[in-house]
This record gives C-alpha cells, structure tokens and sequence, in this order.
C-alpha cells in the first residue's frame, strides 16, 4: 500500500486573557517570585474565566489552525483533543467542539496521553490521511489546568496554566511532513502524577473532595529525574527512525514544564538555544496544550520556514513520553 505524506498545514493558539503572576501567587502561599523562576523558568501563567471551559479554548485555537489552513469546519474528516481536563467526562470534549465548529462530517473523540497527548494526536490522525481514509484533521491540546491545581499547595500551583493549541493535518507534498514517531508509556509510573477522584475507582463524593483526591498530585522530583531520561532517550529514538542526526535539527519544541529540564535536553542534542522555543515563563506548564501551543507561537513569529526539520518532544502522566521529528 502507497503511504501519503501528512504534514501539518496550519497552526492557531489561545490563552484566556488573565495573568496569574508569580507576585500574585506569593499573597496565596509560602513562595517568592525568586523560588520559583530559579526552580522552573516561569514567570506567569494564564486561567480561563469562569465561563471558559476546556472546548472554549479549543474552539478558538481551532478556529486560527483552520484559517491558517485555509479550509472550513466543514472540510474535517476528524477531530482529535487531547486533554486532561475535558469539559465532562462525557460527551468528548471533541463533539462538543464539533459541534460549535459545525465541523458536521468530522468524527470525533478525545485522547488521554497527559502532556504526551499532543503528539499521540498527530500519530494517530496522521495514519488516518497517510492511508487515504481521511483528508483533513484537526488536532487539539487544550487544558484547564487551573480547575484541578489546588491552590494552597505550592509544590504544585504555582506550575500550572492555561491554554490552548491546534494543527490542521493534511496530505502535503511527497518526503515532507512527518518523518517519525516515537510513542512510549510506563504504567509502573502511574503514582507520581495522577488525579485520582471522580473516575470508576474513586467515585466523587464528600469523602474524596476532603481528601482533595480531585486535584492533581505530583511527585515533582521523581518527575524530574524520568523526565530528563525520557526526553533524550525519545528525541534519539525520534531522530533515528527519521533517518537524521542533532545537527540536523533546526527547531526544538520541548513540552513545556521547567527550563532546568529543557536546557538538559537542549545540552543532550547540543543544540544553540536559539534552535529552541521556550515560551514556558509566559504560560507555564499547559499539559497537553504547550507543545502545540510553542509550535503555533513559533510559526506566527516566523521561525519555521520551509524545509526545515523540527523536533517535538514531550513527557507527561501515565508516564508517557512522545516525539516526532516534521519536515516543514
Ligand atoms: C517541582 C519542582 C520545580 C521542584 O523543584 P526541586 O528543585 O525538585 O525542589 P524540591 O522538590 O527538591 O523541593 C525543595 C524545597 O522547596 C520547597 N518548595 C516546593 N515548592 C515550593 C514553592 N513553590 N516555593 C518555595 N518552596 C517550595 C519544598 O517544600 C522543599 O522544601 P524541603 O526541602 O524543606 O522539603 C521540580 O521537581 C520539577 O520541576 N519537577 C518536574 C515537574 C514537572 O515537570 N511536572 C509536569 C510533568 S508533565
């Protein structure tokens, strides 16, 4: 069977208008401005309104990828949001942004790979046109971390974002688009991050939102320590299977959860940092929104040209890890 080449063909992004600041989180508990941008990179972070939800920012990060596109809703074949923060467990926070796209001929669900779900997203619809059973995709990550971080823990609130990022997907000229993927998960990590209440183990009750089973858990320093193995291990991995080298690279867009853990993976490729987009003290960490987020931003800044090859590496939940390597 002949294979099409699936490349992305436009990007778009959101971020709900508020900024939570460092100096803000200092009047909500025991943290300095100087803590946390020393420890992670960050500076600040974005929270949804009260009336946005997760299909919110979906819908209009959706909305910019289509019109960069340059097709309508109604060309979708299917939608993908990768999410941690539905709007529901269900409906798909995809149907629900089906619907608003008026996307009518699009089938649509939701994928779980944490802040590896991004580019779960892109392996998955890629097959899909690669194939020939569909034409056009749109994939979503989007979150509403802020409705699962409790905010009287330090360890914890003072990581997380908001936002929203989208790429449309589509056949694109022979040898270009996507070159590789590298998908990885290790269950046995399942206890370093997690949000345990409200699913089939743990239904929502008095009892769990006492024990605050309905915010999101963390071991930061385990984290940590898989995250800068993973990172190099899935960027090799990623590079190998597309037949290229570091030198290679010309754009590197980490998941985006703390500098220490992106400079290890820059120092690993030995890339310039300028081969690197970092938008993580604007945004923080935004699960599986950030990576998409990073590429949306970069392309609208006008460093991607094409031609050139990008590598996209992430890590997350599960544990999970993700990379892929895009001819542009
Ligand atoms: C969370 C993280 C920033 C913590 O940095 P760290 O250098 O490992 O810090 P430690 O965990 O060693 O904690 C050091 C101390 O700072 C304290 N601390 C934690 N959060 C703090 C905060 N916001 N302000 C001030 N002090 C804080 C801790 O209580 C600890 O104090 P103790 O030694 O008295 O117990 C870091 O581990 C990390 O980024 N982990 C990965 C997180 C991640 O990527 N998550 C998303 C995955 S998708």
């Amino acid at each position: 069977m002949n294979l099409r080449s699936v490349g992305i063909i436009g990007t778009g992004k959101y971020v709900p208008e508020r900024v939570l600041t460092n100096e803000d989180l200092e009047k909500m508990v025991d943290t300095s401005d100087e803590w946390i941008v020393t420890r992670t990179g960050i500076k600040e972070r974005r929270i949804a309104a009260e009336h946005e939800a997760t299909s919110d920012l979906a819908y209009h990060a959706a909305q910019e990828a289509l019109k960069a596109a340059g097709i309508t809703a109604e060309q979708l074949d299917l939608i993908v949001v990768t999410t941690v923060t539905p709007d529901m467990t269900f409906p798909s926070t995809a149907c629900l942004l089906q619907e608003r796209l008026g996307a009518k001929r699009a089938a649509a669900f939701d994928l779980s790979a944490a802040c590896s779900g991004f580019i779960y997203g892109l392996a998955n619809a890629s097959n899909f046109i690669a194939m020939g059973t569909y034409q056009y995709a749109l994939v979503v990550g989007a979150e509403c971390l802020s409705r699962i971080t409790d905010y009287t823990d330090r360890n914890t609130c003072i990581l997380f974002g908001d936002g929203a990022g989208a790429a449309v997907l589509g056949p694109v000229a022979e040898g270009r688009g996507f070159q590789s993927f590298e998908l990885g998960a290790d269950g046995s990590g399942k206890e370093l991050l997690k949000l345990e209440g409200g699913g089939s183990r743990h239904p929502a009750s008095h009892q769990t939102v006492d024990d605050k089973l309905h915010y999101l858990y963390m071991n930061g320093r385990e984290v940590f320590k898989f995250a800068v193995r993973v990172m190099g291990n899935a960027a090799d991995e990623a590079l190998k299977k597309a037949g290229k080298m570091k030198e290679d690279i010309d754009l590197l867009i980490p998941h985006q959860a703390n500098t220490r853990i992106i400079h290890a993976a820059i120092e690993r490729l030995n890339l310039p940092e300028e081969k690197c987009v970092i938008n993580l003290p604007k945004y923080a960490n935004t699960s599986a929104a950030s990576i998409p987020l990073a590429l949306a931003e970069a392309v609208e800044e006008g460093r991607v040209k094409e031609g050139d090859t990008l590598l996209l590496v992430g890590f997350g939940g599960g544990l999970t890890w993700s990379a892929s390597v895009i001819q542009w």
